[in-house]
């Protein structure tokens, strides 16, 4: 059994989620789930970014102290997380003791390796970003991502001498092709480091909401410098409970594009600077958009989408939570864009869940009703549809197994669409009593346990459900994988019909 440490980018809490935050923490809890079936100790950390400028700006918008403030939504993120079923193992906070003291001492490790220094900062900052823009980089004095004004700041600031790392870095990526996928994103971030890296600063003076600098008390840290050593937290970076050594070689970095310089680039130099190897692999995924524009808190508050309309609690009210979390994971490829509506959910749902696995669910259900009097037989050793089912078990493991939800769903869909015609093929329902019935029946159901085995990282609970329909007991995340993601393995039981699994949806137009 291997070990798997799955990460979400920590969350900036000026604004409640959205469904964008979602789409990230979806995919890296199924990612979590998958690991855990095939029986590898696993670690999914999530949690929330609390210090910087924006969120200052929030609290004092609000009339709160940034504690205040920063308890009241970090809060809003666990709510909306439970609500998606998120097994997340640990969810941190960067205003805890335990973050403080893991910043502290790994900033100071740089330090002493001699790779921070103090000089005066001038630039164009924007804080949506919490990022430093050149002239060159700003869109006529404007933030080339929120459109809004960059602030003119100088500073003395503390420095991370990044330009020491340009080789290394590129040495690293030479040395490990996987380290940042799709390869695409790779290759940004490869020649970004190609096109020469500067110093950055790393303290403000200026604010006093962040980590202090243990070595200079008129400064607190960077937000990004602290949010990054969240994954060190984690994991007890310098301190007592310190497991670094079990978990960072199979640490694996969760992020949207638009983080990738800060992961890619400066993250692993970091890990570089305090004597440790970059984290093992970083997977880049794309926007959601409405309208062919990203969903942002930002542009919220400037009134242009309602995001308040697709809350990630909203959402679940309205559809369901496995419908939620199927449609983040299947409707695009990670690392592609996608686009996000009301009625990409409504087709996905009456398409792929309604028609296809609800349909065989309740067909197979009835047909063991009425001819089988509702017990489920056992499957054939040589039936056509395990030849079928073998194909699914393997394309989907591999694809879970390199991040691609999407292909998984899309294998394991596979199976149910050759069910569904096997059925129709044969016709069952139009059988009398006898082997003939109970064979097909018995392949079918079969067909159906191993669905929700392949199925259930994506829709735990209505995998349970299905699971207990069709007579079995527990859950199919009691066994491992490879112990029963077998054909034959279905014993028989008690088949119920139940209630729809998906209720159509009427579609407005
Ligand atoms: O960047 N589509 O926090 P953040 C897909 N605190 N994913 C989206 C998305 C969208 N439209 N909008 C947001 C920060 N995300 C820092 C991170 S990590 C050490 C610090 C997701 O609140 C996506 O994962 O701006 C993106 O990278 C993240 O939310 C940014 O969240
Ligand atoms: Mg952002």
């Amino acid at each position: 059994m291997g070990r798997f440490y799955i990460t979400t980018p920590i969350y900036y809490v000026n604004d409640a989620p959205h469904v964008g935050h979602a789409y990230s923490t979806v995919n890296a809890d199924a990612m979590a789930r998958w690991h855990r079936l095939v029986g590898d100790d696993v670690k999914f950390l999530t949690g929330t970014d609390e210090h910087g400028q924006k969120v200052a700006d929030a609290a004092e918008k609000n009339g709160l102290t940034p504690q205040e403030w920063t308890d009241r939504t970090s809060a809003r993120f666990r709510e909306a997380w439970d609500a998606l079923g998120i097994s997340y193992d640990d969810f941190i906070r960067t205003t805890e003791p335990r973050h403080y003291e893991s910043v502290q001492k790994f900033l100071t490790a740089i330090y002493e390796n001699g790779y921070i220094y103090k000089d005066v900062y001038k630039g164009l900052y924007c804080v949506s970003c919490e990022d430093y823009y050149t002239v060159e980089a700003s869109i006529d004095g404007n933030c080339p991502i929120h459109g809004r004004p960059l602030t003119e700041m100088e500073e003395e600031n503390w420095f991370f001498r990044l330009s020491a790392f340009e080789d290394k870095l590129l040495e690293y990526y030479d040395r490990h092709p996987g380290f940042v996928t799709p390869e695409t994103k790779r290759n940004e971030a490869y020649s970004f480091i190609k096109g020469g890296l500067r110093d950055i600063s790393i303290t403000r003076s200026s604010i006093s909401w962040g980590v202090p600098v243990p070595w200079d008390e008129k400064h607190v840290f960077y937000v990004w410098y602290d949010a990054l050593i969240n994954y060190m937290t984690a994991i007890g970076y310098g301190r007592a409970d310190n497991e670094v050594e079990d978990w960072w070689p199979f640490s694996h970095h969760l992020i949207g594009k638009e983080i990738i310089r800060f992961h890619c680039v400066w993250w692993p130099a970091m890990c570089m600077a305090a004597g440790l190897e970059p984290p093992s692999h970083v997977q880049v995924h794309g926007w959601l958009l409405v309208g062919g524009q990203k969903l942002s808190k930002t542009m919220a508050q400037e009134g242009g989408v309602k995001l308040t309309d697709i809350a990630p609690v909203v959402l679940t009210n309205e559809f369901g939570v496995d419908p939620i979390r199927y449609y983040l994971l299947r409707e695009a490829v990670l690392g592609n864009d996608g686009e996000f509506s009301h009625e990409g959910i409504t087709a996905r749902y009456n398409t792929d869940l309604a028609n296809n696995l609800g349909n065989l669910v309740a067909r197979v259900a009835t047909v063991v009703g009425s001819k089988c009097s509702g017990l489920g037989p056992t499957p054939r050793a040589d039936s056509s549809l395990r030849v079928e089912a073998e194909t699914a078990i393997r394309d989907t493991a591999a694809a879970w197994d390199r991040f691609a939800p999407q292909s998984a769903l899309e294998a394991t869909w596979g199976l149910i669409g050759a069910t569904n015609s096997y059925l129709e093929r044969l016709a069952p329902w139009k059988m009398e009593p006898g082997p003939e019935v109970d064979a097909v029946m018995g392949d079918a159901l079969e067909a159906i346990r191993l669905v929700t085995i392949l199925a259930t990282p994506a829709m735990p609970g209505v995998c349970d459900e299905i699971w207990h329909r069709i007579g079995l007991s527990g859950s199919p995340i009691d066994h491992s994988f490879q112990q029963i993601a077998i054909w034959g393995l279905y014993p028989g039981g008690s088949v119920e019909k139940g209630d729809p699994l998906f209720p159509r949806i009427k579609s407005e137009s």
